[in-house]
Parts: C-alpha cells; structure tokens; sequence
C-alpha cells in the first residue's frame, strides 16, 4: 500500500508487533475505527492468541511484514530496538514504540520513527475507552508527528507531546500512582485475609480514593492516622504488623506523609 494511496482515502494501514496486553487493546480499537486498517499482528507465537478477534492477519516472521504506514511495536522494553531492527520500511512507513522509559532513537534505524505512549495500565481481561486516555506522542520530524497526532486524534482527545525526558518523568510518576498503589491493595488484602475477612469490603474506598481526586488535589486529599499526626494510632498499627515485611513500608510512609502537614 503507497502512503498517497492510503492518507488519500483518509485509510491508515496498521501493523502491530507483539500480542501481549497492549497490543491487544490496539487491535480491538483499530478494529473498530473505519478510518483504520489492521493489517495485522505480529508474533513470536505459531498461531495469534485466541483472545484477539481471530479473524485478523497472523504473521510470526518479521521479515515477511507486509508494508505499513504505521508499525506499532508493543513488546517489552528490552526488545523493542532487537525487534525493530529486523523490521524492513520505506521512507514513509513510520515504526512507533509505546513504551515510557524507553528513548525514541532506539528506532533510529528507521527514517520515519517515534513513540506512542498510552498513559494508562491495559489488561487483557479489562475493556477500556480510549477516549480519555492521554497519549504521549515523540517524532523525528515535524511531518511524522502531523501523522502520529492525527493517528493518536482517531483515538482520544487527549494527545500530548513529550519528550523522550518528559515521558520518563511520567512513566515514573504513572508508577507511584498506578503500581505502587495496586500493590498496597495487595497488601491489605493480605492483611484483610490473615484476619478471615472479605477482600471486598474495601472496593468502595478504593473508588472513592480515585474519584475524589477529580475535586481535590492529592495533598489536600490525604486522610488517616500519619496527616493528622494521631501517634497512638499509627503505634497500634505498628505493633499489629510487627515481624511482618509491611512494617517497614507502613513506618516509611507514614514518616512521608507526617512531613506532608507542614506543607498544607
Ligand atoms: N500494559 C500496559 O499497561 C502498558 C501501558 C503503556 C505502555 N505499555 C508499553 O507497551 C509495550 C508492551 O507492554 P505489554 O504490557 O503489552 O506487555 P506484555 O503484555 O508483557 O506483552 C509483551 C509482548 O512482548 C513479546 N515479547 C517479549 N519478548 C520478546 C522477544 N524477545 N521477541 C519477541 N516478542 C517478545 C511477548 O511475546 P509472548 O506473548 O510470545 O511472550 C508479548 O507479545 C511495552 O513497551 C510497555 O512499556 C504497556
């Protein structure tokens, strides 16, 4: 397919590398876009995973790609640039990466390169819209990011361009309010079943955590025992964990956010 082709009928041809949770997302929302075409999905696998839409191109040889206006690689950090390497383009075929931490010259082999970096956590068990979520777009020239911007318009509202610096500070940022707060959900869940109580009662406070969020800021949203300095609390607490791995994290914490008072 020639890119005057494909932009002349306002078509954009897509394939995408990897099969694992984002690439899964991608081909359900290209899927469902009319001004896209999945060409299709590349894998290291014999056959395409059967929670993709079985009805989409499988290749598993990278050097038999059939040409794209966009490839999109989603496979993990460490192989986007041994990946991208073995992937053939032409002048006009942009190869992207998704990845946060990742600098865009990885792709440097490639005339046409950048970065499309979705600013949310995609499982596959999880249906998501994309409407809302920020994408983080990097190019090597003004004419790819014209075409990045408009491919990341298809699918949100909220494109944005970052630098290669810029997407590291969010990528570690998105990792203190994503996976380190997942993982003190993992925690008190632990906590709650040592005790023989249901995981779930705290679905409504891990909502409402985030909800409250869209009318306050996070400093001024902190609550519980270290803002309002309530010592003998926070000692009760620390003596039920005593012995146990959270001990450590619980003190560390609360020291941090005891620091927050003086702020507000
Ligand atoms: N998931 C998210 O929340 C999220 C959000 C934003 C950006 N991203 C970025 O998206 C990219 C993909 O992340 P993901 O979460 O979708 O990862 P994932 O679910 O762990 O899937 C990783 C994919 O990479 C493939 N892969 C790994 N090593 C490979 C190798 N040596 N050769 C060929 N393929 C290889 C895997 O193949 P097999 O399935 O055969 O193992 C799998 O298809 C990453 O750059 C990540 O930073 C992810």
């Amino acid at each position: 397919m020639n890119e005057h082709y494909s932009y002349f009928y306002g078509l954009m041809n897509i394939s995408i590398i990897g099969t694992g949770n984002l690439a899964f997302h991608f081909s359900e929302i290209f899927m469902s876009n009319i001004d896209i075409n999945l060409i299709e999905i590349f894998g290291r696998k014999k056959t395409l995973p059967k929670e993709f839409n079985n009805s989409i191109n499988y290749c598993n040889c990278l050097t038999k790609l059939k040409e794209a206006d966009f490839y999109i690689i989603c496979v993990s950090d460490d192989y986007i640039k041994k990946i991208s390497k073995k992937i053939t383009t032409k002048r006009n075929n942009i190869v992207l990466h998704c990845s946060g931490s990742t600098k865009m010259d990885v792709l440097s082999d490639h005339l046409s390169h950048g970065v499309f970096y979705p600013i949310q956590t995609f499982s596959k068990e999880k249906k998501i819209s994309f409407k809302e979520i920020p994408i983080a777009i990097e190019s090597n020239s003004d004419r790819n990011l014209k075409k990045i911007r408009k491919l990341g318009s298809l699918l949100s509202e909220k494109v944005l361009i970052a630098s290669s610096n810029q997407r590291l500070a969010i990528h570690v940022s998105a990792v203190f309010a994503n996976n380190f707060t997942n993982y003190m959900r993992v925690i008190a869940d632990e906590i709650l079943k040592s005790n023989s109580i249901d995981t779930n009662i705290l679905n409504p406070l891990t909502v409402e955590t985030t909800e409250k969020l869209k009318f306050l800021n996070s400093k001024n949203a902190q609550t519980g025992p270290a803002i309002r300095n309530d010592i003998k609390t926070i000692k009760k607490h620390l003596h039920l964990l005593k012995g146990s791995n959270h001990f450590k994290i619980y003190e560390t914490i609360s020291k941090e956010i005891t620091k927050l008072n003086n702020e507000l």
